[in-house]
């Protein structure tokens, strides 16, 4: 066994379990659980030890689970990599393992994997009393009056590369659509959020920041798997470069930055034992929770509308109508600011948008079992748990379940449309369900820039469709590349070209 292996396995066992029990664990983790207890799911074990059944998970999980669940029915333990996951498939189910965050938790597990993979120090390490409760507070800072503030900045801030882009494209200007949304949003948020670097070649600072982001964003998914960085390449070094831009005395040369980042600063100021460096890390981790999953959303979006000329000729009448009827001029010298009502009520966008999310994301919602105990479901139903094991809600499954969303695989722009206003009821099996589109998480672990994102994507479409015409330069289908299976949103598989040319202002 593997230095590494050996040390993540022993991580697993918590102090003050007896010995037996200890080599009990052992014994499940390498080789598979031996005892299945009354009252426990159905346990799938593999047959590969420690791995059990990781590689045909890795490979497709939503096939993977699909396939169990025929088998097994809506709940059933899999033994992943020396873990084992009980999956919950029934979305009426869900709300049990949501609301029950004392016996199932969340964030322990997040900050394990957060503080590997951006390299600070766990925030539940005794040093940082309540530094996860700190800065857990901060993120009031993208809601309500702070969400329309720092929403501004983004359209500013896309507005200005926006009108960099028009001076560009009087006639037709081709390039690749992931490497267009990835450049626009990456500078946007990163300026929104941090603020612009005001040196004469700041631009080209932000685009080697996003270089090398893109870099480490591509080993991901590996890390998340809980690979050991040293083996993948040059990542390390990449990573050790990005957080150096984050160092106090860049990030202070940087102007107009968000309340949300600042109020993120003073609060690491006031923890001691926190190294410069580790300071940086958070601020890492938090730019590549604000553009991760952002950039590849943003990129579907646009990828579906193009794709669907009927989608895009709705979207787009929508945002002149708005445009026409609160008097705004487009074109690259006009400035259009948006209220928040104003983005709420641009439904075949939001619909759009949402319909392209149900389609390209695929989160895992993890919860970890704090004790041995029997999780009640609805009707009755019951569910052993051990300690230590893991719950999850798969949504990607809900998302394409023909009985809650007709034709699934089609792409219909207008899928959360009715009557004219936002469709919220979506029914299983003829009952109304609570979680239907589930792309920002759910309970406690529910992402808290999910309103900001909204937003932000809704924006940039906004801007997209009022000063160009835009076309697909290729006719290739793009699929979803499965490599982030449960980690969020997917990225595709290939790039594709497409081509915008400023609309003439007449129409
Ligand atoms: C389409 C865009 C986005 C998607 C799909 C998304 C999705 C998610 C999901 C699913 C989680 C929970 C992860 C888990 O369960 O382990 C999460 C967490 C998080 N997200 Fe987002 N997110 C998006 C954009 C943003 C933006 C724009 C920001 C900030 C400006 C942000 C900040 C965060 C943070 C800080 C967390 C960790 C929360 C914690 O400490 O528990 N996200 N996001």
């Amino acid at each position: 066994m593997t230095k590494s292996l050996s040390k993540y396995l022993s991580q697993g066992y918590e102090r003050g379990v007896t010995q037996e029990r200890k080599a009990d664990r052992w014994w499940d983790c390498i080789v598979g659980r031996k005892n299945w207890k009354t009252g426990e799911p159905p346990l799938i074990n593999g047959w590969i030890p420690y791995l059990g059944k990781a590689l045909l998970f890795r490979k497709d999980a939503f096939k993977f689970l699909l396939d169990q669940q025929k088998k097994l029915g809506d709940i059933f333990t899999v033994h992943i990599a020396g873990r084992y996951i009980t999956f919950i498939m029934d979305p009426f189910q869900y709300v049990y393992v949501i609301r029950n965050s004392k016996q199932l938790e969340f964030h322990e597990f997040a900050d394990k994997m957060a503080s590997k993979t951006f390299d600070y120090p766990a925030l539940s390490n005794v040093k940082f009393p309540d530094l996860k409760e700190n800065l857990h507070r901060i993120y009031q800072y993208l809601q309500g009056k702070p969400l329309e503030i720092i929403s501004d900045h983004m359209m500013k801030n896309l507005q200005d590369i926006f009108e960099w882009k028009c001076s560009q494209a009087t006639d037709w200007e081709t390039e690749k659509m992931y490497k267009f949304c990835c450049s626009v949003m990456f500078e946007a948020s990163f300026v929104t959020l941090y603020g612009r670097v005001p040196a004469a070649d700041g631009r080209k600072v932000i685009s080697e920041i996003r270089d090398k982001f893109i870099k480490f964003d591509a080993s991901f998914p590996y890390l998340a798997a809980n690979i050991p960085i040293e083996l993948l390449g040059t990542t390390k070094k990449v990573r050790k470069e990005l957080i150096h831009h984050f160092l106090l005395q860049n990030m202070t040369k940087w102007l107009g930055g968000s309340k949300v980042v600042q109020a993120r600063q003073d609060i690491f100021e006031k923890y001691e034992l926190l190294g410069d460096y580790d300071k940086a890390a958070h601020h890492f981790a938090f730019l590549w929770a604000s553009v991760g999953n952002t950039i590849p959303a943003t990129f579907w979006a646009m990828y579906y509308l193009l794709r669907h000329p009927e989608a895009l000729a709705a979207v787009r009448d929508e945002i002149d109508h708005l445009l026409q009827s609160t008097g705004q001029k487009r074109g690259p010298t006009y400035n259009i600011h948006l209220t928040r009502e104003q983005l709420d009520n641009l439904v075949y966008l939001e619909s759009a948008l949402n319909e392209s999310l149900r389609m390209c994301s695929s989160s895992m919602n993890i919860r970890i079992s704090q004790e041995d105990f029997v999780l009640k479901l609805e009707g009755d139903q019951e569910v052993s748990l051990r300690k230590g094991d893991w719950i999850a809600l798969y949504p990607q499954i809900l998302h394409m379940d023909p009985e809650v969303y007709e034709d699934p695989k089609e792409y219909k722009f207008d899928r959360y449309i009715e009557n004219g206003k936002k469709k919220t009821t979506f029914y299983k099996a003829g009952r109304k369900l609570k979680y239907f589109l589930m792309p920002f998480g759910s309970g406690i672990s529910m992402c808290p820039g999910r309103f900001l994102a909204m937003n932000e994507m809704k924006m940039f479409l906004f801007l997209l469709l009022a000063h160009f015409d835009v076309e697909l330069g290729e006719n290739k289908a793009v699929r979803l590349d499965n490599s982030r299976m449960g980690l969020g949103i997917l990225l595709p598989d290939t790039d594709i070209a497409f081509r915008y040319k400023l609309r003439s202002l007449r129409n």
